[in-house]
């Protein structure tokens, strides 16, 4: 893998550019025409509360308080609102979902804090794409790709082996302390939802868990970092892709909108966020497993002049070297698999590699039977 050794070219810190104070961003962030944001389409402006020809779409939300209850019945609804946005969606946002909303609190404004750091500080943690781990400006190592608007963190919370606190930031003084806690509220939730997934699936409990590796599941956090932005209708903070691991749970910021879902053609829904939620989705690893039952869907992040905004998305993975395909019960004589067997330490690389490209990777693998 040695082109993964290094970056292509210098980096530059997107936040260092927004605060020069340009008027213009640098050509290498324009995107083609057909890949820029249609900003005035924003779906759920106020304008649009009450007209009937732009009904104001949001992913469904879902209470799991019901499914902590010892009532089957009130645990079945829940389940069957998590399948519909599953197979119609394959993004939802969670409320009453378990983890603490002042640790969820802490741990985003800790964040906004680290990247309020000077440059040279946050620099120390400068990554390569190697590992990814670290500060980091681009996704990807094609010489002269266009970049996104946005800054970085990524770092590694399972399994225990790839751990490494001092690779987190030392500063804030609390911010270690933060991700651990955070991490492990939110891995224990990730179980909780392949359980639902799994029995959704019409599998046991277990099984879907038991394919990611069982207690040997992988779990990064990547803290996203979107600065203000002079021409916003020129770029993407994090241009359209699936997520390539098991299931994302992303925290978004409280104040500022920004991540869209690819319903379809090239129409985006802008998600609104609910206080206190999570927003999760299926990612490519789950559509092998699922036998496509389940898709990952494409999504993007959209920037603004007014305000910056941070985001922290936990990517539950599979064992990274373990071959991940079609679940047996779910390959049948009318729906052979879909996807050959591959390891995510494989499949990861297409992403380390390309960037984000929309569902590129995860359509390409499709057998064509
Ligand atoms: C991601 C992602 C969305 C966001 O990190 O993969 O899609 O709103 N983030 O930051
Ligand atoms: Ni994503």
């Amino acid at each position: 893998m040695s082109c993964l050794q290094s970056w292509p070219e210098p980096i530059v810190r997107v936040q260092s550019l927004s605060e020069s104070g340009i008027k213009s961003i640098p050509e290498r962030y324009i995107k083609p025409l057909l890949h820029r944001p249609s900003l005035k389409t924003d779906n759920f402006d106020d304008d649009f509360k009450d007209n009937p020809d732009h009904p104001r779409i949001n992913i469904p939300v879902i209470d799991l308080q019901d499914m902590f209850s010892s009532n089957k019945a009130l645990r079945d609804e829940t389940l069957s609102h998590i399948s519909d946005a599953c197979r119609e969606w394959g993004f939802f946002q969670v409320v009453n979902h378990g983890v603490n909303h002042e640790l969820m609190r802490s741990a985003r404004e800790v964040w906004r804090q680290f990247f309020k750091l000077p440059v040279e500080v946050k620099q120390e943690y400068a990554n390569s794409p190697t590992t990814y781990e670290g500060y980091g400006s681009r996704l990807g190592v094609q010489k002269g790709a266009k970049l996104d608007w946005s800054d970085y963190f990524f770092l590694h919370y399972m399994p225990q082996s790839l751990r490494n606190q001092s690779k987190w930031p030392a500063l804030p003084s609390s911010c270690r302390e933060l991700v651990a806690e955070y991490g492990e509220q939110v891995v224990k939730l990730c179980g909780e939802l392949m359980k639902m997934l799994s029995v959704n699936l019409g599998l046991g409990e277990d099984q879907l868990q038991d394919a990611f590796g069982g207690e040997n599941i992988g779990a990064c956090l990547r803290v996203n970092f979107y600065p203000k932005c002079p021409q916003p209708d020129l770029t993407l903070g994090l241009s359209s892709h699936s997520d390539p691991g098991g299931l994302t749970l992303l925290l978004p910021d409280e104040n500022v909108a920004g991540l869209q879902v690819r319903r379809s053609g090239n129409n985006w829904v802008t998600v609104k966020p609910i206080p206190n939620a999570f927003i999760v989705n299926i990612g490519d690893q789950i559509q092998v497993l699922s036998n496509a039952i389940y898709k990952s869907v494409e999504h993007r992040v959209i920037v603004n002049s007014e305000q910056e905004r941070v985001s922290l998305a936990l990517f539950y993975n599979p064992k990274s070297d373990l071959l991940i395909q079609p679940i047996k019960e779910l390959v049948t004589k009318n729906r052979p698999a879909l996807y050959p067997p591959m390891t995510f330490d494989e499949y990861r690389v297409f992403i380390r590699t390309r960037g984000p490209c929309g569902k590129a990777q995860v359509d390409s693998l499709k057998s064509s039977t």
